[in-house]
């Protein structure tokens, strides 16, 4: 499973893919708002530091100001993926902009049905909001593994599963357990991976063990 960060912090996007786990990006309308930059500067920036997909989201509503908007946010780098919502109007510029050769991502996915319709409508990523889902009672993870039922039924789909709205390591393991061809994680439960209170506990009692020898590795 392919990690992308959920962040429009360039710093953060950086430190991370320093690491070596950063595969992509997703932004979103309140993401970019965070940054109080402008969003072209922001999306540049982001797409010069990584080479995998950078998810920017058009705001217009109905379709041809998505597409407008699909357009603009295109022509800022040949990394860019379009980001639309799952409404008929999304699903009919997803359509029109993917067969212009661009990446689409339809968003706020909160169904299988929704799902279908993405990859019907020809789009390179489905992004099912699992903590949403989660705020209002309901299994977010079941969306995910439906998906892929739905996906692994017909290979003439070309839609990969980006779960979304992620907000625990827990969710991460989930999803790849799930399926989902692709996480997109905030930077903090992106870091939160790497711990757990035995490696730390081990790695003190190695290092007091070793310091008692007087050795050196040379
Ligand atoms: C996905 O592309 C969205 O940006 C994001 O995962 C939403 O997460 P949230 O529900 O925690 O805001």
């Amino acid at each position: 499973m392919k990690f992308f960060v959920d962040t429009a912090d360039i710093a953060e996007i950086r430190g991370l893919a320093a690491v070596g786990v950063v595969d992509g990006v997703t932004t979103n309308p309140s993401l970019v708002a965070k940054t109080g930059r402008p969003i072209r500067e922001v999306v540049k920036e982001i797409c010069e530091a990584i080479e995998g997909p950078v998810s920017a989201e058009v705001t217009a509503t109905e379709f041809d100001g998505m597409v407008t908007e699909g357009e603009r946010l295109a022509s800022i780098a040949a990394n860019v993926a379009i980001k639309v919502p799952s409404t008929w109007d999304g699903f009919r510029a997803c359509r029109a902009l993917s067969e212009r050769g661009l990446k689409l991502n339809v968003t706020l996915c909160f169904s299988a049905n929704q799902a279908l319709l993405a990859a019907k409508a020809g789009a390179a990523y489905i992004s099912p909001f699992v903590g949403r889902l989660e705020d209002i009672g309901l299994d977010g993870m079941d969306v995910v593994r439906k998906i892929r039922a739905i996906y692994d039924n017909d290979k003439s789909f070309n839609t990969q599963i980006l779960a979304s709205s992620i907000r625990t390591p827990r969710h991460v393991m989930q999803a790849a357990m799930a399926g989902a061809d692709i996480a997109t994680v905030p930077p903090g439960v992106l870091r939160k991976l790497a711990n757990h209170p035995l490696t730390e506990q081990g790695l003190a009692s190695f290092l007091a063990d070793w310091g008692r020898t007087g050795q050196a590795i040379r």
